[in-house]
């Protein structure tokens, strides 16, 4: 079987799918793999990098040939009229949100696998790609954050004066806004963080943050260890509690998700109106509609004295590391799914089943299918 990697053309993206490490890896397996001249190029890994790893170096076209194509993004329709009928695919996909991408690879009869859709059990936490890029992101959000602040982090007394430590405000403590808070605890702030889901209190305070309880809870839906949804009234409650948190925050970081749909909006103009001048929110969900209504997607722009940092791709500005991860995440999926020999699919297993979008020219995922029925 051959795996084929290309260089990414969407805007902002550093990464690549696969590292020369984890091409060693995968040619240990018995696979061959073509990568695209330049492919790690922004990850800082050469075409040399990937030869004396055991890769082919190619023309897109010939990557895109292959058996099976890994990329860090959906593919384009122009790179999908370039695949082989019946070959098997892997990336990112948010098929739900992109129906005419979908009929391509179903016109082609392509299986793929998303990404985006492994389930979050600890079977799959060596293939989950949304943790291991989050958790950069959480990381990453932070730093940024902290270099627009025109304040430090500690607590620092000297002769002369003492310096009080900022004081950061994280929304959700899933992957990103744990590692958020362990990060600015690390600098020295004062941490605090709410959550939709109350047993996430226990890792909020493990980590030295402080939780910010909304009371009635019970309006909230989990599932699978993401909120599926949040009611008007727990909004309405915790608005409250932001609208008076929010005013001595130096620096906010809402990473607030409800999986397939459009993020909640947690920080309203009034409360950024509030805030205090030369305060920051760095709104990690700027990509699915953004948790404050200010926040703009991939630029910094400053209102009401309040600088929104909109970046919609952080794992990309640690490329080296984002890729690496990725490229682990994404090969142990592949060896997963098939064998040098072809794919070997166990339609019935539950990660097979979880990431398996479209099979045989139809979609098979239900929460895709149904998404894409509404
Ligand atoms: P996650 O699912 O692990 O965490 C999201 C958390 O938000 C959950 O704990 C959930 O309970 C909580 N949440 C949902 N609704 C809430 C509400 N109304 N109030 C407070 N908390 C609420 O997701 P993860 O992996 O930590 O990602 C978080 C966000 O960061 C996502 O929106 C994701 O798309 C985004 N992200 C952005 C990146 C970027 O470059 N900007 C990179 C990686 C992730």
């Amino acid at each position: 079987m051959i795996i084929g990697v290309v260089k990414e053309t969407k805007e902002y993206e550093n990464r690549v799918a696969l590292s020369p490490e984890v091409v060693k890896l995968v040619r240990k397996k018995g696979f061959d793999v073509v990568v695209e001249a330049g492919a790690g190029e922004k990850s800082y890994f050469s075409d040399q990098d990937y030869e004396a790893s055991g890769a082919t170096i190619g023309s897109t076209k010939s990557a895109l040939e292959a058996d099976l194509i890994l990329k860090v993004n959906l593919a384009t329709l122009q790179e999908i009229a370039q695949m082989k009928e019946g070959a098997a695919y892997i990336s990112y996909m948010y098929a739900y949100q992109h129906p005419e991408v979908i009929a391509a690879f179903n016109a082609k009869r392509i299986s793929t696998f998303s990404m985006d859709a492994v389930p979050r059990i600890s079977r799959a936490q060596k293939m989950d790609a949304l943790s291991s890029q989050a958790n950069l992101a959480g990381y990453k959000a932070v730093i940024l954050g902290a270099n627009y602040l025109g304040k430090i982090f500690p607590l620092l007394m000297t002769a002369s004066g003492t310096i009080t430590p900022a004081r950061v405000l994280i929304f959700g403590a899933g992957v990103a806004g744990l590692q958020a808070i362990a990060t600015a605890k690390r600098l020295g702030a004062v941490v605090e963080c709410t959550d939709v889901r109350p047993e996430t209190k226990e890792q909020v305070e493990s980590l030295g943050g402080r939780f910010l309880t909304v009371e009635g809870a019970e309006g909230v839906k989990t599932e699978g260890g993401y909120a599926r949804e949040v009611s008007a009234e727990y909004l309405e409650k915790q608005q409250q509690l932001i609208r008076e948190k929010i005013k001595e925050a130096d620096l906010v970081i809402t990473t607030a998700l409800v999986m397939g749909k459009k993020s909640p909006i947690l920080v309203t103009e009034d409360m950024v109106k509030t805030m205090k001048t030369g305060s920051v929110i760095v709104d990690m969900a700027v990509e699915s509609g953004g948790n404050c209504v200010l926040s703009e997607i991939n630029t910094t722009v400053v209102k009401h004295g309040v600088t929104l940092v909109g970046e919609s791709n952080l794992p990309s500005l640690l490329p080296v590391n984002a890729s690496q991860l990725y490229a682990t995440n994404i090969s142990t999926l592949a060896f997963h799914l098939a064998s040098a020999e072809g794919l070997a699919l166990d339609l019935e297993e539950e990660i097979t089943k979880g990431v398996l979008i479209t099979h045989e020219g139809v979609v098979v995922h239900p929460f895709t299918k149904q998404l894409l029925s509404q």
